[in-house]
């Protein structure tokens, strides 16, 4: 049996304050992340005599999430969590879906595993985690001999036994079931990759609004919230463990219903009584649909000073007849009209979104209405992908994939030109202004320079003062002297 001292170790190795992670990245952040993929997402060290498992991250934040739950039941039965791949007795890739790239780049990776386990290691446990589990189930056995777990994003309290029967028996294992209940609510995720400042939490999983273009639906299965009390505990046990910001994460999370005890409490009121736990703690979410974004929850953003003022509001597409054929269930109109609404009662929100270029039948027409959707809004920052059909969704079922690759990519190339114009100008406007940044760490181009978020999401970059520079976790006003369309440039005003 793996070895209980993998607790104390791993403990050791995660000090709050530490660094170990990049920067928290919005849910969307799927490109950012697949980009990321030769810097594995885990960190921790094997322990004397137990099984070391490696666990990599493919896709959005509550992958991230689910991770540090699995990383939880291993650790609670024993295993060692590794950051060397080369050494571990167990690789598991945590997997996504949601495109065919992110889907390429796994297949990629679990090649190179396959290798290693012929040439080198005949005993390495190889394990596919996540969407792609969850979508491909057993087949991933056939297309993909020497895999030797399978297991869908509700079934990580069976990871230990499942290892162990692939151990013991040397035979495959496989738990892909869907649950309409759980939320690992009573798990207490090993922050193994934390920087000690900021940290996900999770409360609601799936989705059942079945947008014709997605897979996650399917993967993720039906939508369920946690408990409220389980999510204000674990926030007021972040926030003395010396935690600054929050996000709260789930598939549609402003759909977060919780009407257990005859309660009802809405995602607005959890954000309110977050945020009620303490004044030093930001609040984030991820990732929202515009169905769900109530007065009620603008008006938390606006009454609650620690709620950041910055909503993700994933739009997908600019025209009406395209917006139905994707099933999203607002117009064109509606959209805009909310986010007026949003930008009069929180003012000076941010504002940043998802879009998809070519979907089914897109003519260039309903392209262009994306282009204009967006020069009206004028979104700070944007999400932006090439449609990718995907088995067994609406889309796949009963539209044809009918864009042209070329056009695709050269609306998506209009697309991405735009909003990188928009948000130079967007950022171009904060010069001169001043912002309470998050200090994060060290910036990624100098050990001189620091950098953090401000409460509209965007990232600042700016000098190490001399004396006393403040530490991670910290709030300092800066001014904003610079900026790029990415990145504000500053320095410290106190
Ligand atoms: N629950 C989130 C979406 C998660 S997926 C939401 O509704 O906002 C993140 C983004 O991936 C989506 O918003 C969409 O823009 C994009 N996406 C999803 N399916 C896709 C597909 N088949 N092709 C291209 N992009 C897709
Ligand atoms: Fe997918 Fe739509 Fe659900 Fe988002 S809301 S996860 S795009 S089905
Ligand atoms: Fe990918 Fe699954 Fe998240 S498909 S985007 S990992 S929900």
């Amino acid at each position: 049996m793996p070895d209980k001292s993998a607790e104390l170790v791993l403990s050791d190795v995660v000090r709050p304050g530490q660094s170990l992670l990049r920067p928290v990245q919005p849910i969307q952040d799927l490109e950012i992340l697949d980009a990321d993929l030769d810097e594995p997402k885990f960190v921790a060290v094997p322990s004397d005599g137990a099984s070391s498992v490696y666990v990599e991250t493919y896709g959005c934040q509550m992958n991230v999430s689910d991770s540090e739950i699995v990383a939880s039941v291993l650790r609670e039965s024993g295993y060692g969590l590794t950051r060397d791949a080369d050494s571990a007795d167990v690789v598991l890739l945590n997997t996504c879906a949601i495109r065919d790239n992110a889907e390429q780049k796994v297949r990629n990776r679990l090649r190179a595993f396959r290798a290693r386990k012929r040439k080198r290691n005949p005993d390495l446990k190889i394990g596919i985690l996540g969407c792609m589990a969850e979508r491909l189930r057993e087949k991933l056995l056939e297309e993909e001999q020497l895999v030797d777990l399978v297991v869908g994003p509700d079934a990580y309290r069976d990871l230990p036994r499942l290892l162990q029967s692939a151990e013991v028996t040397g035979q495959s294992a496989v738990n892909v079931q869907l649950s309409r209940e759980e939320t690992y609510a009573d798990i207490a995720p090993v922050r193994y990759d934390s920087n000690g400042i900021s940290a996900f939490v999770s409360i609601m999983r799936g989705c059942d609004n079945m947008c014709s273009f997605c897979v996650v639906p399917f993967t993720r299965g039906r939508e369920r919230s946690r408990p409220v009390v389980s999510i204000l505990r674990e926030c007021a046990e972040l926030i003395d463990a010396g935690y600054k910001e929050v996000t709260v994460l789930g598939q549609n999370v402003n759909s977060y219903r919780d009407g257990a005890n005859g309660t009802s409490v809405s995602f607005a009121e959890l954000l309110y009584r977050i945020s009620a736990l303490s004044p030093e703690l930001r609040i984030r979410y991820s990732t929202s649909h515009p169905k769900d974004c109530s007065e009620e929850l603008l008006h938390v953003h606006r009454e609650r000073e620690n709620v950041c003022n910055f909503i993700h509001l994933p739009v997908q597409h600019g025209n009406t007849e395209t917006l139905e054929r994707m099933r999203r269930t607002y117009t064109r109109e509606e959209y805009l009209d909310l986010v007026s609404r949003a930008r009069k009662i929180v003012p000076g929100v941010t504002l940043s979104t998802d879009i998809i270029a070519g979907f089914c039948d897109e003519t260039e027409e309903e392209h262009q209405d994306t282009l204009s959707l967006m020069r009206e809004v004028r979104y700070d920052h944007a999400f932006m992908f090439m449609y990718s059909e995907r088995p067994g969704t609406y889309a796949q079922r009963k539209y044809a994939d009918n864009v042209p690759l070329d056009t695709k990519k050269r609306r998506l190339s209009e697309i991405i030109e735009l909003q990188n114009s928009i948000s130079l100008e967007s950022n171009q406007a904060d010069v001169g202004e001043s912002f309470r940044v998050l200090v994060e760490g060290s910036s990624k181009r100098s050990e001189d320079q620091l950098a953090g978020r401000t409460d509209g999401n965007k990232m600042v970059v700016f000098d190490k003062p001399g004396r006393r520079p403040p530490a991670p976790g910290t709030f300092v006003d800066v001014k904003i002297n610079g900026c790029t369309s990415a990145t504000l440039l500053g320095s410290v005003i106190n």
